[in-house]
């Protein structure tokens, strides 16, 4: 049984439709990519997996469970959840602060505190800096805290929108790095990026998006000498 499943899932925003029946599959402990340009549908199909969006059509089985319907805080609470596209930090607050919303809803207070330990373990500039306002940090700062916060409500499933999106090409390398690291800690991880080259150097498997449907899949090494994926986005990042 796969972790997370998505069969034929279907969603609409009004006459658009940004998602047309995608399937796909993550087994536990896998790295995998959802690739693609703008539009495509990657973030609509991220969003309805954790309950942002309405799923339209189709169904989302986590852990062997239909969530296609089930709302996103109660989505943490089974263990799946998303550092969302643009971060999404709340700037006025402090980094500590941003980090203990992630922990919201969780039961086991009494472990939150080891978990602070494993995020800072994780980003070391982020306990230096726990009372900065989050609105002041650096943009691959900014990305850390949003992971981190994900990170606290000690998910088994991450989904990851676009986290090197906007970085300087080193603090790129860098949040990749991080994502392979969370691999080899057992997170199984779905994530979304429109940087092919770098994705297929640390995923397992990917699957690559086109006008809210996928378009070809595979291995890393399959995608690396696919043909649709070489003519549509290798050599122009
Ligand atoms: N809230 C919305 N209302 C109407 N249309 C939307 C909405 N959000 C997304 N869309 C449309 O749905 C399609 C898919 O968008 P989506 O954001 O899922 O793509 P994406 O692959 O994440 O793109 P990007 O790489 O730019 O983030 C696009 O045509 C987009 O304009
Ligand atoms: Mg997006």
């Amino acid at each position: 049984m796969s972790l997370l499943s998505i069969d034929t899932l279907k969603v609409r925003y009004g006459a658009v439709e940004a998602v047309r029946g995608i399937s796909l599959n993550v087994e536990e402990g896998e790295l995998v990519a959802l690739l693609g340009a703008n539009g495509a549908g990657k973030s609509s199909s991220l969003n309805a997996v954790i309950g942002l969006v309405p799923v339209d059509d189709g169904h989302v089985e986590f852990n062997g469970q239909d969530i296609s319907h089930v709302a996103t805080e109660m989505l943490v609470r089974q263990g799946i959840t998303l550092a969302p596209e643009g971060r999404r930090i709340f700037a006025g607050l402090s980094v500590l602060e941003n980090l203990r919303l992630g922990a919201y809803g969780r039961r086991d207070k009494a472990n939150i505190s080891s978990t602070y330990d494993r995020v800072f373990d994780l980003f070391p500039i982020l306990k230096d800096r726990q009372q900065q306002l989050a609105g002041t940090l650096s943009g691959g700062q900014q990305q850390m805290l949003a992971i981190g916060r994900a990170l606290m409500c000690e998910p088994r499933m991450l989904l990851l929108d676009e986290p090197s999106l906007g970085l300087a090409p080193q603090i790129v390398e860098t949040i990749f790095e991080l994502v392979a690291t969370l691999r080899r800690q057992g997170i199984t991880i779905l994530l979304v990026e429109q940087n092919v080259a770098m994705s297929l150097d640390v995923i397992d498997r990917g699957y690559v998006m086109s006008g809210g449907r996928i378009i070809d899949s595979g291995t890393a090494s399959e995608l690396k000498s696919s043909h649709i994926v070489e003519q549509a986005y290798m050599g122009t990042h």
